[in-house]
């Protein structure tokens, strides 16, 4: 697996980004994802291939899925799994990010699952410690484990990735999930397109090889998966929509908008899910629509597939 800076550590690998991630390699994850994802359906055995080791999970940022279910992944794997509590922690004393990780580097981990507001932050880390780093989400840049655990569940669900029409739809300028996608569909050969208000999509946007789009009908029109994102309030200053209840009205998923995607198109969200903001109660809890659950168990069995990979090696000669 590449950095995001596009080097490799000579002995450690991480996972900071999909960018520059190759198809083969992207490919390989899903495949391991995919059989622990099985294992785990048929109640196997699951070989505690980390046994002993350690993973430290350092969140700066609230998260309830990831952190989960990074913690359940490494737990079924073997490996001994602290939780630090960055609000009880030498932080708070002022410590810094740097030589907290590398107090944590000093206990020996296997690996490091980091979740920052800063982008770029686990990239950071990555070149200060001597363990593998987890990118869990840095600020607005990538969230490499969410696009990875969607595309199981598209690949589960619709049999391929390449070839889809993708729309990707709400809070796209500040949205790590976006960008991580974006960067997989492509690589994977689906056809993306971005759907958002003028306020909510990032200049330029179209170089990354995206179809833009401001009117939800449009967007979604025939294509296999729909895609929301949570408006992410905590990195707004200042106000991107005259208001959540107008916002609804014209990007919300409701059963009027999704009426004009293909019959059998999948709808898809990472959560935490504002109801009756960016998607109706009603749709998201349809069980034949959406995968929405399917893509939290997915998230268990593709961070066991990452943890995995990068700490025995597994995957370092697909690249
Ligand atoms: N949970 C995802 C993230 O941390 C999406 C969201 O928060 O809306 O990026
Ligand atoms: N999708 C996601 O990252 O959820 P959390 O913020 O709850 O971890």
């Amino acid at each position: 697996m590449n950095t995001s800076n596009g080097q490799s550590h000579p002995e450690y690998r991480h996972l900071l980004g999909i960018e520059g991630m190759t198809a083969t390699e992207i490919t390989a994850l899903l495949d391991l994802g995919d059989r622990y994802l099985q294992h785990y359906r048929d109640d196997a055995q699951i070989p505690k291939v980390l046994k002993d080791r350690t993973q430290i999970n350092l969140f700066f940022e609230d998260s309830t899925r990831t952190r989960t279910s990074f913690e359940l992944a490494g737990k079924r794997l073997g490996l001994n799994v602290i939780n630090m509590s960055v609000a009880s922690s030498s932080i708070k004393k002022g410590e810094t990010l740097i030589d907290t990780a590398m107090t944590l580097n000093a206990m020996r981990p296997s690996a490091l699952v980091v979740r920052h507001n800063a982008s770029g932050a686990a990239a950071l880390l990555s070149q200060k410690v001597s363990c593998s780093v987890i990118n869990a989400g840095d600020g607005s840049h990538e969230h490499p484990t969410q696009a990875l655990l969607d595309a199981l569940t598209i690949r589960r669900r619709k049999g391929r990735i390449e070839g889809l029409r993708v729309a990707i739809c709400g809070d796209i300028l500040h949205s790590r999930v976006a960008r991580s996608n974006i960067h997989l569909l492509n690589t994977m050969g689906s056809r993306v397109r971005l759907v958002a208000p003028p306020t909510l999509m990032p200049p330029f946007i179209e170089n990354l090889g995206v179809d833009v789009h401001h009117d939800m009908r449009e967007g979604i029109k025939d294509v296999d998966i729909v895609m929301m994102l949570r408006l992410q309030k905590e990195r707004m200053q200042g106000a991107f929509v005259p208001s959540t209840r107008e916002y609804f009205r014209y990007y919300g998923l409701d059963a009027d908008k999704l009426a004009h995607a293909k019959p059998d198109a999948l709808i898809m969200h990472p959560g935490p899910m504002n109801r009756g903001v960016e998607i109706d109660t009603v749709i998201a809890d349809d069980i034949d629509r959406s995968a929405i659950q399917e893509q939290v168990e997915a998230g268990v069995a593709i961070r066991m597939a990452c943890l995995d990979a990068l700490c025995t090696g597994s995957l370092e000669n697909t690249a």
